[in-house]
């Protein structure tokens, strides 16, 4: 659980960059993250999170209480997904950098493909270059925003990027590189 965080500030600035509250947003590998949770309070109508672990959508929707009914929650594993909507923002964060296998990340962006319509915005957050070499004992990849780029390919524009170093609750630092994309 070293990429816990117990506010989940930079993605709400993320967020916050792509427009009204009126945005729906989906948030790829939520978790049991309290994203959903701040987005509920900051009276956002359309939130959807998407994680391959039942039990930590279970988690999520039990500690948002009443809330927890004002979220959509899908249980998936985004590599076999196919989205039946579409999203203005996709928000990913330290989910992506888990695909090592190209064909895995094949059908991640064929996915977000089809779920982000033209306009819409897609964050991704990623460990840096030089961050970990593994997260949750599993190996990564390390990113810096051309590599996102390169990975997304034509039909997306980087309109922000930078760096996060998040202190885990160990209070060692991870690297984040955090680009923020519209699509074109
Ligand atoms: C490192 S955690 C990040 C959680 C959350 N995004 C955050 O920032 O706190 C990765 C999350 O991605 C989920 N995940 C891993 N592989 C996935 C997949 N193939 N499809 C959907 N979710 C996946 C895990 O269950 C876990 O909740």
């Amino acid at each position: 659980m070293s990429w816990f965080q117990a506010d989940p500030v930079p993605s709400l600035q993320a967020i916050s960059l792509c427009g009204p509250r009126s945005l729906s947003v989906i948030d790829i590998g939520g978790g049991a993250s309290r994203l959903a949770g701040a987005l509920v309070d900051q009276r956002r109508q359309d939130v959807t999170v998407l994680d391959i672990s039942q039990r930590a959508l279970t988690l999520a929707r039990v500690r948002l209480g009443a809330d927890g009914h004002q979220v959509a929650w899908i249980a998936e594993d985004i590599t076999r997904w196919q989205p039946h909507r579409q999203w203005d923002i996709w928000h990913d964060r330290a989910v992506f950098h888990f695909l090592t296998e190209k064909q895995d990340r094949q059908a991640y962006l064929q996915a977000l493909h089809s779920a982000v319509p033209k306009a819409g915005h897609v964050i991704l957050a990623s460990f840096a270059l030089e961050g970990p070499e593994t997260c949750s004992g599993l190996p990564v990849r390390r990113y810096a925003p051309e590599g996102l780029q390169a990975e997304l390919r034509e039909g997306f524009e980087l309109r922000h990027s930078w760096e996060e170093s998040h202190a885990t609750p160990a209070g060692n630092m991870q690297a984040f590189t955090w680009c923020l994309f519209q699509r074109v």
